[in-house]
């Protein structure tokens, strides 16, 4: 199975960014299926209704989120009844929507989409590792499901390849978010779970991770707010990760995705 995996959309420039590569990076890597993480699609902050459907008609299958996905509180009105979407696992267990979800492939192929939030330098919600071994547990890789994605959001590099290591040969692929910049790391781990430390954001680099500059170095040079964060709106690079599986749904090949803005491109050989 092909799986491409695109990390947190920031904004207009972000989803204008998947809106003109994902097409191309369909056909030419073959894709069967597609997830995004777009906890900050919404104007940087949250997730709206229209935003959604805007990203599944662009050819996302599951949109996957984090600390923010609540930003925008019109998502309570709709995250019960929409599966597509996932906010982190490990909210406590009255919270609305769900954290994991089996979706088919275009090949037909089960794919199990696990999103959980790490703890360290975040809020305190429930044990991530537990949560996710929970999802691993019941519904385990080659039986319950073809394929396994695990979206960890954190903030700390540590917990985030601890999870790695923990999903290791149970899930085809870990790959963090949160951080918005793309790691040099994405490797197979010697139990066959494809990894990167962050997928890296679809948003314009001329920023602090994502956001107009002028605000966040207001705030670190002076600790006063100036008011609100706005994405910048120069052109974007899609930033993400594309996984193939093999035997059992382990991964036999990963590699990092950047088209378009300021990053220096890579896109898989075929
Ligand atoms: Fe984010
Ligand atoms: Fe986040």
């Amino acid at each position: 199975m092909r799986i491409l995996f695109i990390g947190d959309i920031v904004g207009r420039p972000g989803r204008e960014v998947v809106a003109a590569e994902l097409p191309g990076l369909v056909d030419r890597l073959k894709l069967d299926f597609v997830i995004a993480n777009a906890e900050n699609a919404a104007g940087g902050f949250g997730i709206t209704r229209a935003v959604a459907s805007d990203l599944f008609a662009i050819g996302i299958d599951v949109l996957t989120s984090g600390n923010h996905w609540l930003d925008q509180r019109e998502i309570l009105a709709f995250i019960d009844d929409e599966d597509r979407i996932l906010r982190p696992r490990n909210y406590p267990a009255r919270t609305p929507g769900r954290g994991a979800n089996v979706y088919q492939a275009k090949t037909g192929e089960r794919v199990l989409v696990v999103n959980v939030m790490g703890r360290v330098f975040m809020d305190a919600l429930d044990d991530p590792f537990a949560a996710v071994d929970q999802e691993l547990s019941a519904c385990p890789l080659g039986e319950g499901a073809d394929a396994i994605v695990v979206d960890v959001h954190a903030e700390a590099s540590s917990e985030k390849m601890g999870m790695g290591h923990f999903c290791d040969g149970r899930a085809s692929l870990v790959i963090g978010t949160h951080t918005h910049v793309p790691t040099a790391d994405a490797q197979i781990l010697p139990g066959g779970t494809a990894f990167q430390l962050d997928a890296g954001a679809c948003a314009d680099y001329d920023s602090v991770i994502g956001m107009d500059k002028e605000e966040p170095l207001q705030r670190f040079t002076t600790k006063i707010s100036g008011g609100r964060m706005k994405p910048a709106d120069g052109p974007a690079t899609l930033c993400g990760v594309y996984v193939e599986t093999g035997p059992r749904g382990l991964a036999a090949r990963i590699d990092p995705v950047r088209v378009g803005g300021r990053l220096k491109q890579t896109i898989p050989g075929v």
